[in-house]
């Protein structure tokens, strides 16, 4: 089984994570609505934003508390103005853990979302 997680303020990141989602055939849920996985994953893919330099301590949490023995690999993706630094501190905290993260990740500038729809679809596709 795969699966999506995201944080979103402003709705950017979701939207980029329920395109993902739509390309590997599952739901896109919120770390707000399910703070942790209830099933083992082989493929994560996980996504959020920077909010001045930083990115959301829920979603830093999130990425913390995450259980190794419940996923294969994660699969970063984000959203920004100009910063890939959410991507880059998410792998620093998984890989810390022990948790494999793919090099390749999906980002979308916060102007051109609905123009990275289908990427992102394939971005899915190709990840799984
Ligand atoms: C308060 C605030 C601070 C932000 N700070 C940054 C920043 O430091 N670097 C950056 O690249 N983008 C920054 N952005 C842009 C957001 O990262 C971007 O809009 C992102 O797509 C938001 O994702 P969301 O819609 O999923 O919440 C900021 C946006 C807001 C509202």
């Amino acid at each position: 089984m795969n699966a999506v997680r995201y944080f979103s303020k402003s709705g950017n990141t979701k939207t980029i994570a329920e395109a993902i989602a739509e390309g590997i055939n599952v739901k896109a849920v919120s770390i707000t609505d399910e703070p942790a996985l209830k099933e083992d994953v082989d493929v994560l893919f996980l996504g959020g934003a920077p909010y001045a330099n930083i990115m959301a301590p829920e979603l830093k949490q999130y990425a913390e508390n995450l259980d190794k023995t419940k996923v294969k690999k994660v699969v970063l993706f984000t959203t920004s103005n100009w910063s890939r630094r959410t991507v880059l501190t998410l792998k620093k905290i998984l890989q810390k853990k022990g948790i494999t993260v793919a090099e390749d990740y999906f980002y979308a500038h916060m102007l051109h979302i609905k123009g990275r729809i289908e990427a992102a679809k394939a971005f899915g596709q190709k990840h799984i």
